[in-house]
């Protein structure tokens, strides 16, 4: 990232009574860059968008844009807009005047307005709807007027706060396409909260995985995904088998885990080297184990299976105690996989367990 167009410093939040919201928030944004907010409900998604906004003041700690703090600016006077879950549209207002409002405070004159406007309701591909009453709109197109609103003030930055929640399955998925669309076109640098990991890993640049106000790890989707910092990632993006093992062998490269029951031998991926007998948590992929015959290391019976598309997930109660999921293709001998069936399970080649700390 070249130089950070929004820089969060060491930002916490207390709130009266004492709930810590955000404890020590580091995060630097890039100019034109989609971001999404990603965590369980209460881990300081919404409080980090409404410091930056300027609804919430921080306890401590500086929000920075363009190379200057803004904590001295009101919410209105900040180059920041917002798009919030409800799309709180004005409902004694048409469409045209709720996409002008905030022109209108800002003292725009009346035909650099409509101007305006009209290009704002263009982009989100709906200018036949200036004149529409808000109770005419369904909640799409709501969501679409409430996205030109805050955009066509020009900010620097648009928040978005859980912005397609409201929506049904398949108008969300093409709401994110639209999302991802528009942010592209304008260049515009996006700050999305959001608690639905495939919606942030659909249409981010990076996301950044928050837990109990603090942030766990900022990454791009994919390396997210494969390279998980914390048990708590590991967890909360996509399924990863999470199991207790214990370090029997530790060397350049390769670490050797004991389940128990059995054995697996790992690359390790990263410098984080366990030490030999340390006890730890191992994550291992659905994807990254294969049945195998009678030779696998984890024995253990079928409990049970999931269709899940072009693959099957399988869950195998393992010698040992442990219930690990497994994706299996769907051709093959997947059909005989009856419950209680004994299988073998190994670690595919060219996978590996990823190693945290218990
Ligand atoms: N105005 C407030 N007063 C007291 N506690 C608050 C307030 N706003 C948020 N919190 C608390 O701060 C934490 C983070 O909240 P929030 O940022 O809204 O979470 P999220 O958006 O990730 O669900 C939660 O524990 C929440 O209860
Ligand atoms: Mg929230």
């Amino acid at each position: 990232m070249s130089e950070p167009l929004l820089t969060l410093e060491a930002v916490r939040k207390v709130f009266p009574g004492g709930v810590v919201g955000l404890d020590d928030i580091d995060l630097a944004i890039g100019s034109g860059e989609f971001l999404s907010l990603l965590g369980p409900s209460g881990c300081g998604k919404t409080t980090t968008l409404r410091v930056i906004a300027g609804f919430e003041t921080p306890t401590s700690g500086r929000v920075i844009l363009d190379g200057r703090d803004i904590a001295p600016l009101r919410a209105y006077d900040r180059p920041v807009n917002t798009v919030f879950q409800d799309y709180a549209l004005f409902p004694h207002m048409n469409v045209e005047e709720n996409i002008g409002f905030g022109l209108s405070l800002r003292r725009v004159a009346p035909a650099e307005r409509r101007k305006r406007v009209m290009a704002a309701l263009e982009l989100v591909g709906l200018p036949e709807k200036a004149a529409a009453r808000v109770g005419e709109l369904s909640g799409g197109q709501r969501q679409r007027i409430a996205l030109a609103r805050a955009m066509v003030c020009e900010p620097r930055v648009l928040l978005l706060d859980e912005p397609l929640s409201a929506l049904d399955a398949h108008l969300r998925e093409q709401m994110q396409l639209e999302l991802k669309r528009l942010q592209t076109e304008l260049g515009t640098t996006f700050v999305m909260v959001t608690h639905d990991q495939t919606e942030a890993m659909s249409i981010s640049d990076r996301i950044v995985v928050m837990n109990r106000g603090r942030i766990e790890q900022v990454a791009s989707p994919a390396v997210l995904y494969d390279q998980p910092q914390t048990r708590f990632v590991a967890g909360f993006i996509g399924t990863m088998n999470l199991l207790p093992a214990r370090v029997a062998a530790a060397s350049a490269g390769e670490v050797q885990l004991d389940f128990g029951a059995f054995q697996i031998v790992t690359p390790v991926e990263d410098v984080r080297l366990p030490a030999a007998g340390s006890e730890v948590t191992a994550g291992i992929r659905p994807e990254d184990l294969v049945l195998s015959g009678v030779n696998g290391a984890i024995k253990g019976v079928a409990s049970s299976i999931a269709f899940h598309g072009r693959s099957l997930r399988l869950r195998v109660e393992a010698a040992g105690g442990l219930s690990i999921a497994v994706d299996i293709p769907r051709q093959g001998d997947s059909k005989s996989l009856g419950h209680t069936e004994p299988v073998s399970l190994s670690l595919r080649p060219g996978a590996l367990c990823r190693i945290f700390e218990r």
